[in-house]
């Protein structure tokens, strides 16, 4: 995922450069007027209130959970606006989808669906046909931050931090309350698991909200069907594939910047990829592939010395 740079440092430098200024500013005033202070004389204090000292300083000094940081500075996430939340949203799964399908070989097919759910509030449901992921490993995917496989290894890919979809995750955690519900299935001859997720900001792990804890194995056919439609969510019937349903808070907006824009762009610079979307109004936006050959895979490269 690509961040956005940091806003608030230039303030705070600022802010710290006028007080410099300001301490600068009354020295030369009592220096003028002859009351500077004899060097050995004791340092002024401001109250009588107590002040911290290093050893109550120690006692707050602490770890800083990497999701508890980013909940609090999610624009570096690209979360800095609803509209945009949705976008990074969509953004972080498709890109997921997308690089999943191309590292097993398979041309990628991805759905795309966005409902109203209330005010300003959308659930957002993105699948592919990618190789799916195995039942141990979801909790830690959509429900730990800074947990995947591009991390450390030196080829290119769309996602590379670990951090992309358990962001999106957390989001729609911390504006709806309501979990992140993944659907995956690895193979015609196993079952698809369900998981329903919540990331606990504090220790940056994923707490399981169903199963005991385990998450449930989805029985095929009609009972299937009826299980998946109750818990809010779709799952089109592929012998293999990933489904993340996410509701957050946010603002759909055609034109500019938005989703449809953002899903049309990917479909032309993506000409082996068959994307189904339909957006919060109903409107079904189909484009086939064009192409039936995935492009070349990116080769590892050794970091310049
Ligand atoms: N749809 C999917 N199908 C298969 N594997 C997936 C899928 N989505 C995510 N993964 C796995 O989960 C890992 C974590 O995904 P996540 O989006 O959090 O990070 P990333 O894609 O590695 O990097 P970035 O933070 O830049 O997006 C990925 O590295 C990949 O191994
Ligand atoms: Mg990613």
């Amino acid at each position: 995922m690509k961040r956005t740079p940091a806003k608030s440092p230039p303030v705070r430098t600022a802010a710290k450069k006028s007080k410099e200024d300001d301490h600068v500013a009354v020295v030369d005033e009592a220096e003028t007027n002859g009351e500077a202070h004899a060097a050995d004389a004791p340092a002024p204090r401001a109250s009588t209130k107590r002040r911290a000292t290093a050893e109550t300083m120690a006692a707050g000094q602490r770890d800083i959970s990497v999701s508890e940081f980013f909940a609090k500075n999610r624009h570096l996430l690209g979360f800095d606006n609803p509209r945009k939340a949705l976008l990074t949203t969509v953004k972080e799964a498709v890109d997921n989808s997308l690089d999943a399908c191309e590292e097993a070989g398979i041309l990628p097919e991805v759905w795309v669906h966005i409902e109203t759910t209330g005010e300003n509030r959308y659930k957002v449901g993105i699948q592919d046909n990618g190789p799916g992921i195995v039942k141990a490993q979801i909790p830690n995917i959509f429900g730990k931050l800074l947990y995947g496989s591009k991390f450390h290894r030196l080829r290119m890919s769309r996602g590379q931090q670990g951090i992309g979809i358990s962001a999106a995750g957390m989001y729609g955690v911390l504006t709806t309350g309501k979990p992140v519900k993944i659907v995956s299935r690895i193979g015609a001859k196993k079952p698809a698991h369900y998981f329903e997720l919540q990331i606990d900001t504090k220790r940056n792990k994923p707490e399981i909200l169903n199963g005991k804890g385990d998450g449930v194995d989805i029985d095929a056919g009609e009972a299937g069907a009826k299980f998946i439609e109750k818990h809010g969510v779709e799952w089109i019937d592929v012998a293999h594939g990933t489904r993340v349903t996410i509701e957050l808070e946010a603002k759909y907006q055609r034109g500019r910047g938005s989703v449809d824009e953002y899903l049309e762009q990917t479909a032309i610079a993506n000409p082996h990829v068959t994307l189904h979307y339909q957006d919060p109004d109903g409107k079904v936006y189909d484009y086939p592939r064009a192409a039936e050959q995935l492009p070349p895979e990116p080769k590892e490269i050794l970091p310049h010395p």
